[in-house]
């Protein structure tokens, strides 16, 4: 029978995620499977939490893996923070702000909305007018908006919680490994990410972390949190406690795939990471700009890794986009919701963020165009 996966071809991966994938990191994952108690495995575990502190920079001890994609990762911190009637105030400003949105109101949750216009900023002073009229439990925001490539002031909002006992709880699916995240400076409580973005991993896991505080909240509940398999009280035994204990088993060749990851970014530094992702965000922009294009978000609040540019008059989306990657094997992702058939995004995400890649594509763009 034929094998269909023989005929893979090598696609650039400039979407929204999933990024190009380091060939130490298929390596990795090709390494033999243990089982997940074995102590060899479990102390690469510990490496990996270690890792992913240094990345969050936090030092939060419950800071491990989730099984799962980003919104895994998502469901995670809503679902271990919330009980029913817990008021909960969402910024929102394009369509991963929404998915907060539905997941913490599927919880019960009072759930209030401040909405921004799609491709505008987060505007601390809204929100600083919101958190004084209502004391909220969590106050949720989406760092680096993947569906309009804005970047979101989480520092500042976070600077307006200091002091309340309001839980911040940030997505940064995209940010992760692109731009800087500093968990414990901006006084974040509950945050998420996924490893097929700056991470440069395939998709499969949600790296979490939670503040003492936000651990005190989940252990003093009145409920149980309503899902099992995303319970951190349990899963953190497995992850942290000192007689580790199965909860599930774990996706362990992933695990070693994460692992390879966040050493291959640590080596690198993380300052020079982001600024890998600046230079190949500034060589797209102007390449763009030189085809006439124009994107969607001012400067100041463009994420590097996250390029929305709108789609010309009287050319074809669709059209583009599959040529790209059938005459020129690069993937570009789409508008999303209110975007959707009148942007493209364009990913400059962990290894794909390479000047000669935001080069190859613009060339690639100007032939089809023209
Ligand atoms: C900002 C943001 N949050 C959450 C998610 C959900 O992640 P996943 O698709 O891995 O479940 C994504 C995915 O693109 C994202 O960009």
């Amino acid at each position: 029978m034929n094998n269909m996966l023989n005929a893979i071809d090598d696609v650039l991966l400039m979407g929204p995620g999933p990024s190009y994938i380091p060939p130490e990191v298929y390596e990795a994952m090709s390494k033999k499977t243990l089982g997940h108690l074995d102590p060899y495995f479990i102390e690469i575990m510990d490496e990996i939490k270690k890792l992913l502190q240094q990345l969050f920079k936090t030092t939060n001890n419950l800071t491990v893996p989730v099984s799962g994609t980003g919104s895994a990762g998502m469901e995670t911190c809503f679902v271990n923070l919330i009980e029913k009637g817990d008021p909960v105030l969402i910024l929102i400003n394009g369509v991963f702000g929404v998915r907060m949105q539905d997941v913490a109101t599927r919880l019960g949750a009072a759930v209030d909305a401040l909405e921004f216009p799609w491709g505008t900023p987060v505007i601390p002073e809204n929100v600083k007018g919101k958190i004084e009229e209502k004391a909220y439990k969590i106050v949720a925001m989406v760092h680096a908006e993947t569906s309009t490539g804005v970047k979101n002031p989480v520092q500042e909002v976070g600077a307006l919680l200091k002091g309340s006992d309001t839980l911040f709880l940030v997505d940064t699916v995209t940010s992760l490994g692109g731009i800087e995240v500093s968990v414990d400076d901006w006084g974040i409580d509950a945050v998420y990410s996924g490893t097929q973005k700056c991470l440069s991993c395939p998709p499969g896991l949600a790296p979490v972390s939670f503040s003492d505080r936000a651990v005190d909240v989940i252990m003093g509940r009145k409920s149980k949190v309503p899902n099992w398999y995303l319970d951190m009280s349990m899963v953190a035994n497995y992850w942290t406690g000192k007689k580790r204990a199965y909860h599930h088993t774990a996706p362990i060749n992933m695990l070693y795939a994460l692992y390879q990851a966040l050493l291959l970014i640590i080596a690198e530094d993380l300052d020079n990471v982001w600024r890998r992702h600046e230079s190949a965000h500034a060589t797209l922009v102007s390449g763009l700009e030189t085809l006439g294009l124009d994107m969607v978000v001012e400067p100041g609040y463009r994420l590097p890794m996250l390029n929305a540019v709108y789609i010309p008059e009287g050319v074809d989306d669709g059209d583009v986009r599959k040529r790209l990657r059938f005459d020129y094997n690069i993937e570009i992702g789409g508008g999303l919701g209110d975007f959707a058939g009148k942007v493209w995004r364009i990913g400059l995400m962990g290894h794909t963020a390479r000047e000669k890649y935001a080069n190859r594509l613009v060339d690639a763009l100007k032939k089809i165009i023209r």
